[in-house]
């Protein structure tokens, strides 16, 4: 019987977008501004789809696992680019029932535009909604009112089935009690999915630069606990299952089955400036980013050279990148990985890490435990070094 948890020889698709409409001071995504360079965008999706086919040219014929619009902001996307770029995937791998998600920011919520999308193809929308509080969203600089995306989301539930929340907390000054309410809110909008993403200061960013001259400052490290608690409590309570770290699902159904196929050690082909790749060629875990200047992917794709990295991963690195990803999940890794790892159960750091209940093993699968996943990076350098 084949292991429901094994991702098998199916790729997943990721799709990078890079174009946003303004670039936010905490992100440090691969982005640029649209100034609407229509040229530049259509060479963009012609770059996209030719990567596609010599994508397909390496890895031979694949069942397609799902697909991934990321950006940047792929709502600004021209639909019937995304229409394009999808039925080329499922012409060139072919696919089951296959779950296709884009990323919306609130700004984009057009009726017509998202019926558009949808039948393009695309069935799961992931709103970058943010926060629901209009000072914290002028703080995050964003380009909509919490009224907009309440709007957002009352469109975007006419046209998808499927919807999931992005949320940013631990902004500085948030309150436990706030993030309560107001997370509290966003689950009234009736998402079957929620990321709620801890504020992470990235240096390179707007927000960088004001931690570094000491006028931000983000929540001490017991406010962070205590809001990552609130978001545990509150999530739990209103039965959403934390499948990840930073993702909780009502339901089997409503997991995110891309995000589940990487997590799981999947391959998935990354097309677009920047996007990352794994893809198995040969028997190799081979780990793929594409040219992340827009101009050099385009240029790239068309001297068949768009990957500005190809690295061929030993077996011990795509182990421990497989585990370190895995362990971010209930699901676990299996423990078949750790021999390529050097660890087991019985031995020096695992076993004292299972002892003190930060781990466990169960069904032949290891997973940390409620007291481990708050403290995973700890954990796993402790296990891994
Ligand atoms: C690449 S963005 C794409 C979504 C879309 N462009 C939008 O902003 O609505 C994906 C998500 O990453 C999260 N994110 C980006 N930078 C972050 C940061 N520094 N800290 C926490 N979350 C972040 C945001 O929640 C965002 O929705
Ligand atoms: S958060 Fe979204 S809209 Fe803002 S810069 Fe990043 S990708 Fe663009």
């Amino acid at each position: 019987m084949t292991d429901p948890l094994d991702p098998g020889s199916d790729v997943g698709l990721y799709v990078h977008w890079p174009y946003c409409a303004r670039i936010c001071p905490y992100c440090d995504f691969n982005v640029v501004r649209d100034r609407g360079r229509n040229e530049e965008q259509a060479a963009l999706v012609q770059a996209i789809l030719t990567d596609l086919r010599a994508q397909r040219a390496l890895t031979g014929p694949r069942r397609l696992a799902s697909i991934f619009f990321g950006g940047g902001t792929p709502s600004l996307m021209a639909p019937d680019a995304v229409a394009r770029i999808v039925a080329a995937a499922r012409d060139l791998f072919p696919p089951g029932d296959i779950e296709i998600t884009l990323e919306a920011n609130p700004t984009d919520a057009e009726a017509g535009r998202f019926a558009a999308l949808a039948d393009a193809g695309i069935n799961r929308l992931s709103m970058g909604v943010q926060a629901l509080d209009d000072a914290a969203l002028r703080f995050l600089g964003r380009d909509h009112s919490a009224a907009e995306a309440l709007r957002a989301v009352d469109l975007a539930r006419r046209a998808f089935d499927r919807l999931s929340i992005d949320l940013i907390y631990a902004r500085p000054d948030q309150t436990p009690e706030d993030w309560a309410a107001e997370l509290t809110a966003a689950l009234a909008l009736g998402f079957e999915h929620v990321s709620p993403y801890q504020l992470t200061i990235e240096p390179t960013t707007a927000f960088g630069r004001a931690f570094a001259r000491g006028t931000l400052t983000p929540p001490d490290e017991d406010r962070a606990a205590s809001l990552y608690e609130t978001t545990q409590d509150v999530l739990s309570a209103a039965g959403f299952e934390a499948y990840e770290v930073s993702n909780h699902a009502r339901g089997l159904a409503a997991r995110s089955a891309h995000n589940l196929h990487v997590w799981r050690g999947g391959d998935y082909l990354g097309v677009g400036p920047g996007a990352h790749g794994r893809l198995t060629l040969d028997g190799v875990r081979t780990a793929t980013v594409a040219h992340r200047r827009i101009a050099d992917y385009v240029a790239g794709v068309s001297d068949r050279t768009p990957w500005s990295e190809r690295d061929a991963q030993t077996p011990a690195d795509a182990a421990e990148e497989r585990l370190l990803l895995a362990l971010r999940t209930t699901e676990g890794a299996p423990v078949a990985l750790l021999s390529a790892l050097g660890l087991s159960p019985e031995g020096a750091p695992l076993a004292d890490l299972i002892g003190d209940g930060f781990l466990m093993l169960k069904a032949e699968r290891l997973i940390a435990t409620e007291r481990g996943r708050p403290v995973l990076d700890g954990v796993l350098k402790a296990l891994l070094t």
